[in-house]
Parts: structure tokens; C-alpha cells; sequence
């Protein structure tokens, strides 16, 4: 079955071969199945089994929201007021939601995963990659991680998110390291840890990422939120996929992300919500750094699905122009996956594809908080 969908005002596919920006005006694109199968000009366009006429909407490829906590239970919106009253941020608040989390049954979890993703697709995310972290005990990181890859395959290991309330740091490391890691790689990807003020620091995160590695998981790091901390240099030595947050940096952070495969990958939706100054997104792109866009949807530092928000955040708060703020939040969280087959529309992608209620991607950012999403496609089917 081919869906031709035509009358794109403006496809920006994210394709570098079909020319600046991989943008197109006046296009079309065939689907067959879950891919794509052919990308242009409408004018040329081959006939298809079924043909929608999009009245000139532009085309994006589904975001790709490469850092979010999504399996937790409870919420913590007496924190975030206390903060808009001037209590400051910190790694600590985690152990509240762990408290809720080992209380919640499994379908509980689920349930409140599966009302996440479904704000998540209407944000317009078609993939979304989830963490556990909210457990902090064996059986509750296990679980965490099982009902994660019940959603998608990109799911974290975050053991090393801080010290649960009780436990001895070096027996709590060596559980991570050891016994806890055994019960949840079979359900991971991804090995994380949060190497920062308050969690973890440089050595300790080292040997977390280490264990995790030599079982078979994929290294990223939360790096460099609260200070400019060893995290970044860490990823980048380890040759993590991404390094996360990147708000506090030196100039030697921004250099060696640079001279990385490493992408940055940057969480505005963190910041608003803390209160706290944006990353130096300009420097990093400036330097040629590759960044990503993600939500890092959480119910402490930022319980947003918003990604279009974090679009908005990114051009006024940290000077991406739109159309490199669009490329971070589809092309750079593939790139922070390590995915070739979304985060872009090519002949043979992942028929994953947002239709704005708007003629171009710039209306992201200039009509901040307007639901712009019209449809949503995932893997050729239309599902918003
Ligand atoms: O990415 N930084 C570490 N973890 C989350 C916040 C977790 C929380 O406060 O519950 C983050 O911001
Ligand atoms: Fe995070």
C-alpha cells in the first residue's frame, strides 16, 4: 500500500543530499508500508494507491526526544513551586519520586508511561528513549527497565542517578557495578549516570559506565548540569554517544565535544524550569559540535513533553536559528542514538513524519505555546 502525500508548502527532510538544509518547497513524499519511498518535487510526483492533499502544511520528520525519565510514579509540583520561590536545585529531590516509584504497582508505572507517550506523539515525537533511575534498588531498576522496553527499544540504565536515602555510596557503586547491572542489561541499551554535584562524581561514574559497557551496553552521560564538572571530558573519553545537559561548560568542554563523535545533546525545558541559564549552544555549534535537542521530561527538573517548546527555548533563549533548533530535535537525537533510519525523510527511512498547521518550520519558534502539531505518521501510519 503507497500513500502519496502531496501540497507540502515546505519539506524540511533533514537530507543534506537533496540540498541546504535538505529543504524543499512545493514537495511530496510516497510512503510504502513503514518507509519512505520517494522524496520531491510535487509537480513530479509518481502515482500512488492513496493520495492526501496536505493545502500547502509543512512536513518535518518526527522528533526524536533521545533523553527523557519517563518511567517514575507521583509528581513533585510542591518542589517546583518552593523553587519559583527561590529554593535552588538539587540532585536530592530524587529520592522523593524513588519513594513513589518502588510503592507503584507495575501497571501503575505503565499507565503513567503510557500517558507520556501519548503527549509525547502529540508534541509530535515519534521515538523517545526512557531511563530508569527512580528505582535505585534491584528489583525496582529491573522492573523500571522491562516496562520501559515494553515502549520503546531505546531504553537507559541509570542506577547511578544518586545514593538512595540509607545506603553506603562505595556498596551502593559496587551494587550498581555488580548485581544490579546483571538484572537489568538484558532490558537495556544504554548505561547511564549522572556525574555531578550531589550524584556521582568522575571515578565513580568511570566505573559505572565501565561495567556497563563490558556488559554490552552503549555509554551516554548526564554531564556538566549543575557545575562544569568532569562529565563532558568523561564522555568523551569513553566515547559516549551523547553527553547530556551540557549547561555549565569550559572552553575545553566545548573543544573536546567538537573534535567528538559525541553529540551534545541540550535539555532547555531543564532550565526554564529551574530556573537556570541555558547552555552554550552557540558555542558549540560555533566550534562545529554536533547538539541535539531532547526533552528530558522528568517530574523533578522539568516535567515537560513539550518538544516544539524546546524548540521555541532553543531560538529565543540560546540563538539556534530555526532551522538548526528543527535539526537538533529530529537529525541530532538520531545522531545521540546512533540511529541511521529516523531523524530524517530519505528514500528507505522510517516513515515517521510531523504535518504543522503552518506553511514552514519557522512558526516553531515564532508562535511559541500554539499547538501547531496537525498529524502525526509513525511508521507510515497516521496516529495524531
Ligand atoms: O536529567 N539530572 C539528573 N536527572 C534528571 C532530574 C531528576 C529529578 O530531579 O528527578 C535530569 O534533570
Ligand atoms: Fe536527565
Amino acid at each position: 500500500m503507497t500513500t502519496l502525500l502531496t501540497g507540502i508548502g515546505l519539506l524540511a527532510s533533514q537530507d543534506d543530499e537533496i540540498g541546504e538544509r535538505g529543504e524543499i518547497a512545493g514537495a511530496a513524499l510516497v510512503l510504502d508500508g513503514d518507509s519512505i519511498a520517494w522524496v520531491g518535487r510535487a509537480a513530479d510526483a509518481p502515482d500512488a494507491d492513496e493520495r492526501i492533499d496536505l493545502g500547502g502544511r509543512a512536513v518535518l520528520p518526527g522528533f526524536v526526544d533521545s533523553h527523557a525519565h519517563l518511567v517514575f510514579a507521583g509528581d513533585r509540583a510542591d518542589e517546583f513551586a518552593a523553587r519559583m520561590a527561590g529554593v535552588p536545585y538539587r540532585a536530592g529531590g530524587i529520592r522523593a519520586t524513588v519513594g513513589a516509584t518502588r510503592a507503584a504497582s507495575d501497571d501503575e508505572l505503565r499507565q503513567n508511561l503510557a500517558r507520556l507517550e501519548g503527549e509525547l506523539l502529540r508534541a509530535g515525537v515519534t521515538t523517545f528513549e526512557t531511563k530508569s533511575g527512580y528505582g535505585l534498588d534491584l528489583a525496582t531498576e529491573q522492573r523500571s527497565l522491562r516496562i520501559g522496553a515494553e515502549f520503546t527499544p531505546e531504553t537507559t540504565y541509570l542506577g547511578a542517578h544518586v545514593v538512595p536515602q540509607g545506603s553506603d555510596r562505595d556498596a551502593y557503586v559496587g551494587l550498581v557495578c555488580g548485581d544490579m547491572l546483571a538484572a537489568c542489561a538484558p532490558h537495556a541499551r544504554w548505561v547511564d549516570a549522572f556525574c555531578d554535584d550531589g550524584a556521582f562524581d568522575a571515578d565513580e561514574s568511570r566505573h559505572v559506565l565501565r561495567s556497563g559497557m563490558a556488559a554490552g551496553l552503549e555509554p551516554r552521560l548526564h554531564a556538566n548540569q549543575l557545575s562544569a564538572g568532569p562529565g563532558v571530558a568523561l564522555a568523551v573519553e569513553l566515547g559516549a554517544a551523547s553527553a547530556d545537559h551540557c549547561t555549565h561548560l569550559s572552553p575545553g568542554d566545548v573543544d573536546a565535544l567538537a573534535q567528538s563523535a559525541t553529540v551534545a545533546t541540550l535539555l532547555p525545558l531543564v532550565e526554564f524550569s529551574t530556573r537556570s541559564p541555558y547552555p552554550p549552544a552557540r558555542r558549540l555549534l560555533d566550534a562545529g559540535a554536533r547538539v541535539a535537542l531532547a526533552t528530558d521530561c522528568n517530574p523533578g527538573s522539568g516535567y515537560s513533553t513539550s518538544m516544539p517548546l524546546a524548540i521555541a527555548l532553543a531560538v529565543r533563549e540560546m540563538h539556534l536559528t530555526p532551522a538548526e533548533a528543527v535539526r537538533a530535535a529530529t537529525a541530532g537525537g538520531s545522531a545521540a542514538l546512533r540511529r541511521t533510519d529516523i531523524g530524517a525523510l530519505r528514500v528507505g527511512a522510517r516513515a515517521n513524519l510531523v504535518v504543522l498547521d503552518a506553511p514552514n518550520y519557522v512558526h516553531l519558534a515564532y508562535r511559541p505555546g500554539v499547538p501547531l502539531i496537525a498529524q502525526v505518521w509513525q511508521a507510515g501510519t497516521r496516529v495524531v
